[in-house]
């Protein structure tokens, strides 16, 4: 094959990888955020969960080296998503300039959330590999007691309040932004096109909204846990009769 030829398809190729990756991450955190809801139905919903991640229920016995396996992978999904991603960011005060006028300009709904969803995405590199490490190093440390006390005590509730914002407002717009470029909800009438993107745009803002409030709920829970002082600093929580 020709280089020319093979040149013309790489930016294809990696906008599909984009799209793979970042479909994959949603998915992940849209699960993610439920099952770390399961703490306001109970503490041993919660640690039932975790169990379950653990693989305690295949194997009759905890292996908490699989959700170090589980994050790093995600972590790698994150690597080759950003990577990808970060050819589209302004490379230089010009570029940032030119599109900051472009876009006050135009005055463009999409445009605007482009912008968003690059600021969120930047502030993720750091959040998320907090996040990650402490998941990849420490997951034997998760359940209704640990995760509190990590939240509360150890004062990590204000870093997972900016990377609950900040993963929930960059998956939902890039979901959004998804669906516009590979065609997915586009009418059959292009009279139609602004009414479906309205809509589009509605269900993203319902999406949104729902998984923050869920997600704050879920905070406000594991805090209220933390310092409830039921449990003291180290404690692990066990319902009765079940597996130590
Ligand atoms: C396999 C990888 C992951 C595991 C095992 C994991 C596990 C957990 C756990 C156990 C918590 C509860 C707090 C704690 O114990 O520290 C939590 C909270 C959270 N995680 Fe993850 N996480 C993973 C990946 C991610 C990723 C990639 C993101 C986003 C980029 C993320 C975003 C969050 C957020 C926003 C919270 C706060 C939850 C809430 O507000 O309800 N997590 N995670």
């Amino acid at each position: 094959m020709d280089r020319r030829e093979r040149i013309g398809k790489t930016p294809a190729r990696l906008d599909f990888l984009q799209s793979f990756t970042g479909i994959a991450l949603a998915l992940f955190i849209s699960f993610h955020l439920l099952f770390e809801s399961s703490i306001l139905i109970s503490k041993e919903a919660m640690y039932t969960l975790t169990q379950f991640f653990e693989g305690y229920y295949f194997f009759g016995q905890k292996y908490p080296l699989i959700i170090s396996a589980l994050a790093a992978f995600i972590l790698l999904l994150i690597v080759v998503h950003a990577s990808v991603a970060l050819r589209k960011f302004p490379a230089s005060y010009r570029q940032y300039r030119a599109f900051k006028t472009h876009m006050t300009r135009m005055n463009h709904h999409d445009t605007s959330l482009w912008a968003i969803q690059v600021s969120t995405g930047f502030a993720m590199f750091f959040l998320a590999s907090i996040h990650l490490y402490t998941m990849i190093t420490l997951p034997d440390q998760i359940g209704p007691y640990a995760s509190s006390e990590r939240i509360a005590l150890d004062m990590m509730w204000p870093m997972y309040l900016l990377l609950l914002f900040a993963v929930v407002v960059h998956a939902g717009i890039g979901v959004y932004r998804l669906i516009l470029k590979w065609g997915f909800f586009e009418p059959k009438n292009p009279k139609a096109l602004h009414t479906r993107r309205a809509l589009l745009r509605s269900i993203m803002y319902f999406v949104i909204t729902f998984y923050l409030v869920l997600g704050v709920a879920s905070l406000g829970r594991y805090m209220v846990i933390g310092y409830s002082g039921e449990f003291a600093p180290g404690e692990r929580y066990h319902p009765q009769g079940a597996a130590q």
